[in-house]
């Protein structure tokens, strides 16, 4: 899988294009980490135009001298100083170019507000939905962003070993998680991946808890899901530690979980649905009878967003994996009033099946 460059992305979009149904003339970009992937833009405004012959950047005075070097192969416009802004640049950049009469724009990132006023700017235009189209590009990885995922599973597995000695009674779910996050910062991460989730003792029974002041107690599980953000691309981890001592129930609901995971994940390969790498986890849940305290799919796609695209699934019948794809694996229990257990890794989907990209032990861990 060979790094790719910008120009090959933009040809798979042109592609994409070429390739619908319904056509359209042009597409609009407006999803930022959409418009990162064709560009290599690491700014946070812009939008983009691609058509058959030309590819646009348009953004505004901030980063016009970031976009001109960042984004090389596409014309640079810049917004006008004033109010008109990013739809008086779409507005002349059309108008320039009557070619263009159906306009594609992405109808997932597109706020009815926003959509209104683009079509009073433009009235003879067809606006015309689209769904997914660079989304579905973003799912199948190519070595650079491989490597960059790496990257930031490696920095945040470090972070976590380098404050797993906080993990004792008496520490704070809020500290634990701030003293993680900031491990993360300080081995390269620019930022986190998503709010740190530190769950202990029965608040482990919300999947998405948000740390607060409870101290960690003996007999605790702490559930800790994390991850670090590198050239923006992200890492998803989730470990379930035992402070000082567990029950023969926690033991009982871990193992579960990890068989639930082992068995997915040896079933990964090129050619599976989603939905039935998903099946395979719940249904030996199920069996072993917590099937309703697993509520969530089994997984997502990972990437330059923490949820990346469809992934592993219950609704992921029509995703089917393919090698350098790149998902989490996450089964759960969640029991109210006792507690939960999640164990999360991420994987690339191989030719011959997957790689466990993720490196810290998984077994049950009792810290004394
Ligand atoms: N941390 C969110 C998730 O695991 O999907
Ligand atoms: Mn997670
Ligand atoms: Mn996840």
């Amino acid at each position: 899988m060979p790094a790719e460059t910008s120009p090959n992305r933009l040809l798979k979009v042109r592609e994409a294009l070429a390739s619908r149904d319904v056509s359209i003339d042009a597409l609009l970009l407006t999803d930022l980490d959409n418009i990162g992937y064709l560009t290599g833009f690491t700014g946070s405004t812009a939008q983009v135009v691609v058509t058959p012959s030309e590819a646009l950047f348009i953004t505004d005075s901030r980063y016009t001298v970031q976009a001109a070097r960042e984004c090389t192969g596409f014309t640079q416009v810049e917004t006008p100083r004033g109010s008109g802004g990013y739809g008086e640049a779409l507005q002349n950049v059309l108008k320039e170019r009557p070619i263009v009469q159906k306009l594609g724009f992405e109808a997932g990132n597109v706020t009815v507000a926003a959509w209104e006023k683009l079509r009073e700017l433009s009235p003879k235009l067809e606006w015309i939905g689209t769904e997914n189209l660079v989304e579905n590009l973003r799912m199948v990885k190519d070595a650079g962003e491989i490597a960059t995922i790496r990257h930031a599973i490696a920095v945040a597995e470090a972070a976590f070993l380098s404050v797993k000695h906080l993990l004792v009674p008496g520490t704070r779910e809020q500290d634990f998680a701030r003293e993680l996050e900031y491990a993360m910062r300080r081995g390269g991460a620019e930022g986190t991946a998503f709010e740190s989730i530190v769950a202990s003792g029965s608040q482990g029974a919300r999947p998405h808890h948000h740390a607060g002041p409870r101290p960690f107690v003996t007999g605790d599980f702490v559930t800790i899901d994390w991850g670090a953000c590198v050239d923006g691309y992200n890492s998803d981890i989730t470990r379930t530690i035992g402070i000082g001592a567990v029950t023969s129930r926690q033991r009982e609901v871990y193992a579960v979980v990890l068989e639930a995971q082992r068995l997915a994940i040896a079933a990964i390969r090129p050619g599976a649905t989603g939905k039935e790498i998903d099946a395979i986890a719940r249904d030996y849940i199920t069996a072993q009878g917590f099937g309703n305290a697993f509520g969530h799919g089994l997984g997502h796609s990972l990437g330059r967003d923490v949820h990346d695209g469809p992934g592993l699934s219950v609704r992921s019948d029509s995703l089917i994996l393919s090698p350098g794809m790149v998902l989490t694996v996450e089964p759960g229990i969640y029991l109210e009033d006792w507690g939960g257990v999640r164990i999360e890794e991420d994987i690339l989907v191989t030719e011959g099946g997957c790689e466990v990209l993720t490196s810290l032990p998984n077994g049950l861990e009792v810290l004394l």
